[in-house]
């Protein structure tokens, strides 16, 4: 039988392991929290992905079961588990692409904010690591509080000499995802043809759909505004409040994970015209970080796009995100820098 203290999903015997080291087209991705709500069906959402040959599984706990479980999909990827801080090394040496949905998650009454004490850490310790093992990896972070854990890690990565602002994006594709739904519910549309930019950050008001830029154009009443605007920015507290404290969303997240990650591997193997949504370092408005649409490219982001022509609602919402970017921003940096 298979000997999982090895961590090695699949059989210690040669034959399956020569395709791994044969280099076999694809990249190789890390997914750090891999055993937790989100990370267990994103991993097996990347190892269904065909742009994946490697799928290193990292987390502090339950690694050997879920690496065992996912590594018996007969799909391409060579699924390897990694357990504990001691293993962090050799799960991140070597990877295209870290995906961090580590840490804790709200419970009603929460807000994102609150998670900070404990995530900012683990975010800062799991980026050290990238730094010093895969500094050229790109980096997709999912950790709450996101307005916060990317500063913190854009600080990490400057103390180690290593920081590509090209290479870190915080994940805002869920409130892409959701928007689509949303309007989509609606305005009687199939979501899959809908697109909703979503900018500013990820907590409460600082998510701004911009509903003006919907495609293909809708002509919204001001009341479906409000509610739309409404529901997007607090989609998260609205899986919360449903899950009635045994978590937030964990599928949905999966699924825009997996999205995201797949368009900076289709932009790593040199498609083009890759554009999504992420929060990044920007220069869109006077903050230093800012959700909007970006460009992907062989080396990560290529081009940060403004945020185009917002109508008055839009521009009364993008004050108020800024105020409240603007703290978390500072929040996250000087927990690094103090
Ligand atoms: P979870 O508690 O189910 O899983 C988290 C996992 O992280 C656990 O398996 C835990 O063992 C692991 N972990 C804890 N400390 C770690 C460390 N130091 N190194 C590696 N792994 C560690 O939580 P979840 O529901 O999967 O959510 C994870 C995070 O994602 C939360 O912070 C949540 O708020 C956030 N989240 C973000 C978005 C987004 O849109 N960006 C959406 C949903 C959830
Ligand atoms: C979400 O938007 O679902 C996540 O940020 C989790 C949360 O706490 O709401």
């Amino acid at each position: 039988p298979p000997n999982y203290s090895q961590m090695e999903g699949g059989s210690s015997l040669g034959r399956a392991n020569c395709r791994a080291k044969g280099g076999s087209a694809g990249f190789k991705v890390a997914i750090l929290g891999a055993a937790g709500g989100i990370g267990q069906p994103l991993a097996m959402l990347m190892k269904m992905n065909p742009l994946v040959s490697v799928l290193h599984l990292y987390d502090v706990v339950n690694t050997p079961g879920v690496t065992a479980d996912i590594s018996h999909m007969d799909t391409g990827a060579v699924v390897r588990g990694f357990l504990g801080q001691q293993q962090l090394e050799d799960a991140l040496t070597g990877m295209d692409l870290v995906i961090i949905p580590a840490g804790v998650p709200r419970k009603p009454g929460m807000t994102r904010d609150d998670l900070f004490n404990i995530n900012a850490g683990i975010v800062k310790t799991l980026c050290e690591g990238i730094a010093k093992c895969c500094p050229k990896a790109i980096v997709n972070l999912i950790s709450n509080p996101v307005n916060s854990t990317v500063p913190i890690a854009a600080e990490v990565f400057k103390k180690a000499g290593t920081y590509d602002p090209r290479r870190l994006l915080g994940v805002t594709m869920l409130d892409v995802v959701r928007a689509n739904t949303f309007v989509a519910e609606v305005m009687g549309l199939d979501p899959r043809e809908v697109d909703v930019p979503v900018v500013g950050g990820h907590a409460g008001v600082t998510i701004l759909p911009l509903l003006s830029q919907v495609k293909p154009p809708c002509s919204f009443t001001q009341k479906e505004i409000d509610y739309l605007t409404d529901r997007i920015q607090n989609g998260g507290t609205e899986v919360v409040e449903a899950k009635a404290g045994a978590g937030s969303a964990t599928l949905s997240m999966a699924y825009a994970a997996v999205k995201f990650a797949d368009a900076c591997l289709r932009a790593l193997r040199g498609d083009s015209g890759v554009v999504e949504c992420a929060f990044v370092d920007s220069h869109v408005t006077e903050l230093p970080f800012f959700a909007s649409k970006v460009r992907l490219g062989r080396y990560g982001i290529e081009e940060v796009y403004p945020l185009g022509p917002l109508n008055e609602y839009e521009r009364v919402g993008l004050e108020k995100a800024k105020k409240e970017l603007d703290q978390s921003i500072q929040k996250g940096v000087s927990f690094v820098r103090k």
